[in-house]
């Protein structure tokens, strides 16, 4: 049985990919490896954690002794890379944070791999998970991200994913460590952390209170649902070439604004609100400190050469996250006033 080792899986994107290789791989035992930060949370996983093939490891990837135990003690075949500090917002707060985990966290799992695959490099695999912040701002309409774009992040946030890329390029080139790396644009989907922009809305719709939007909302994100994003993670894990990049995307991309409406217009219909309803809630806010003004990715590289391509139009998606939100109160209310925390952390020791 082959052994997986996915970090940051009680998080928003790694619960998804945790769910889809232990439902999909019978023949893999996946281990998911998660601090429980603020953004962890084992209620993403309630459908599975009882699956022979799935065990949930609490730790910190900051901590290099106990990673270096880690590996001594399970012989991964493989790493998928996701636990991060994630939000931009945070990251403008608290860089240090972004530093630790991103930075360090990601050297330690490359050395631990390094240590206990060097005799068999060639039959491992380590998958770093990006992002497409690390190349900077679009400013031409017509210009989009392409796996050769030079890196030029501008937040905390970026600059310590980019030092994370750059670093498991290093031990490519340096130690010929069997490494892929993806770039994805921003995922939007079930069991998002309402810190980031669509279910920040969508609590604040339900709720009646403003939906901050910074700056004159004309910054333009690239939308991918995120189970189109673990379904990307799979195929290139499987088919992707060592050494080689993939940026994921779905060609999707609306300004903040643009999106918001279709948001309101979407609640107002669930909720039974007359139309219009919602969008008065709409509030400009003071924008972000160094507010990248456009992301867009050209897919083309991932949908050529691995046959990938998104499953679900915008619309439809939008619609589908909407839906969950509203019927998963319980979820919203323990991650909102913090009841998640205790319970887990009651359950697992912390390192
Ligand atoms: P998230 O914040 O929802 O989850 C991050 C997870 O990592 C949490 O479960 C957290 O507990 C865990 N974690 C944090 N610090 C840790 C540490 N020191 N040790 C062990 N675990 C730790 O993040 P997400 O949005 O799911 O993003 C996952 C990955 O995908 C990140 O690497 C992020 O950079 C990347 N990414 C995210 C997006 C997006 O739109 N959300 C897009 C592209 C790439
Ligand atoms: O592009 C990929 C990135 O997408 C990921 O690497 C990050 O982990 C993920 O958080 C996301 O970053 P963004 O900063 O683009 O996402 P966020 O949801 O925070 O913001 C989306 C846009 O909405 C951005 O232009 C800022 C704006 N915004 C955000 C919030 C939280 C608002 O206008 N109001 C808000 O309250």
């Amino acid at each position: 049985m082959k052994k997986i080792l996915i970090t940051g899986g009680a998080g928003f994107i790694g619960s998804h990919v945790v769910r889809l290789f232990v439902n999909r791989y019978s023949d893999y035992h996946i281990f998911n490896l998660d601090k429980l930060t603020y953004a962890g949370n084992l209620a993403n996983l309630s459908d599975i954690e009882t699956a022979p093939n799935y065990t949930f490891v609490r730790g910190d990837i900051v901590d290099a002794e106990f990673i270096n135990q880690l590996f001594a003690q399970h012989h991964f075949d493989g790493v998928i890379h996701l636990a991060a500090e994630s939000h931009v917002d945070r990251s403008i707060t608290d860089p240090l944070s972004f530093v630790l985990t991103n930075v360090v966290g990601t050297a330690n799992l490359l050395n631990a791999a390094r240590q206990a695959w060097k005799n068999d490099l060639a039959n491992h695999l380590f998958y770093h998970v990006s992002t497409d912040e690390v190349y900077g701002s679009l400013h031409d309409p017509k210009d989009f991200f392409t796996e050769t774009t030079p890196y030029d992040p501008q937040s905390p946030y970026s600059a310590s994913k980019a030092g994370s890329d750059h670093l498991v390029r290093a031990y490519y080139n340096t130690y010929k460590m069997p490494v892929v790396i993806s770039n994805c644009s921003n995922n939007y989907g079930p069991n998002q952390f309402p810190e980031k922009l669509i279910p920040l809305s969508i609590h604040n719709i339900k709720a009646n209170k403003p939906i901050p939007v910074y700056g004159k909302g004309e910054n333009v994100r690239d939308w991918l649902y995120v189970i189109d994003h673990a379904r990307a993670i799979d195929v290139i894990y499987h088919q992707g070439k060592t050494g080689e990049t993939y940026n994921i995307g779905g060609f999707n991309e609306w300004r903040n604004i643009d999106l918001i409406h279709l948001l309101c217009r979407i609640m107002d219909k669930k909720l039974g609100r007359a139309e219009g309803e919602s969008a008065k809630l709409i509030t400009f806010v003071t924008d972000r400190a160094g507010h990248d003004l456009r992301y867009a990715i050209d897919a083309s590289k991932i949908m050529h050469e691995l046959g990938w391509k998104p499953s679900l139009q915008f619309e439809e998606g939008l619609e589908k996250t909407v839906e969950w939100y509203l019927a998963n109160t319980e979820w919203l209310e323990n991650v909102t006033s913090g009841t998640y925390r205790q319970y887990y952390s009651d359950q697992y020791a912390s390192r």
